[in-house]
């Protein structure tokens, strides 16, 4: 009865959109983390040159690290910063909400694997199809280059946005 686990395998990824056996693969062999969209949520935030509302999630290593601000942040630990288009709400303008999905990007931290780039392994999933960035593995040096002014915080930019 080998094929057993595997359908319960199949059956508990499956409400989590993409299953682990066709998640899309970053050049540097990162796979999309199919279940970021239940990781908690570290802080939105908005980036006026790009028009995009994004939201930080951390997987449950990275939001205890974050809530008790350790830094450099534990191996295994996986940031998500996902990003959407904004528009009006159509019934209280005033309101500007998510519209389209963008982007997902991820950290992951492995300080053996990614010594190169500050112990980040980086990728990104672009647009609906979660098409993978990058022409090879070399895209990670933009993304390592934009983080470095932060490596006094293991090269992260956001921090856990506090509730009373
Ligand atoms: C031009 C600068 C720039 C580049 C290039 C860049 N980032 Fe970032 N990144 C930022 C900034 C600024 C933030 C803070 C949150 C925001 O953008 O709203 C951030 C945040 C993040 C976060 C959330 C953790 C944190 O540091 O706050 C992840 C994950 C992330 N980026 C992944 C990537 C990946 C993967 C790439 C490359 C494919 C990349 N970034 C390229 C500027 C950059």
């Amino acid at each position: 009865m080998k094929w057993f686990p595997m359908m319960l395998l199949a059956l508990a990824l499956a409400p989590l959109g993409v299953s682990a056996a066709d998640a899309p693969v970053a050049p540097n062999g990162i796979a999309l983390f199919g279940d970021y969209r239940s990781w908690e949520v570290i802080a939105p935030s908005y980036r006026e040159d790009k028009n995009h509302i994004r939201v930080v999630l951390g997987n449950p290593a990275a939001v205890k690290a974050m809530r008790a601000k350790v830094r450099p942040m534990p191996d295994g630990a996986v940031l998500a910063k996902v990003a959407w288009t904004v528009r009006k709400h159509p019934d209280f303008p005033v309101a500007t909400v998510p519209d389209s999905f963008a982007q997902v990007e991820f950290m992951v931290k492995d300080t053996a694997k990614y010594k190169d780039t500050g112990g980040w392994g980086f990728a990104r999933f672009v647009g609906n199809s979660y098409k993978p960035y990058g022409k090879d593995a070399g895209f990670v040096m933009e993304c390592f280059g934009c983080h470095t002014p932060v490596k006094g915080n293991d090269y992260l930019f956001t921090g856990y946005a506090q509730v009373p």
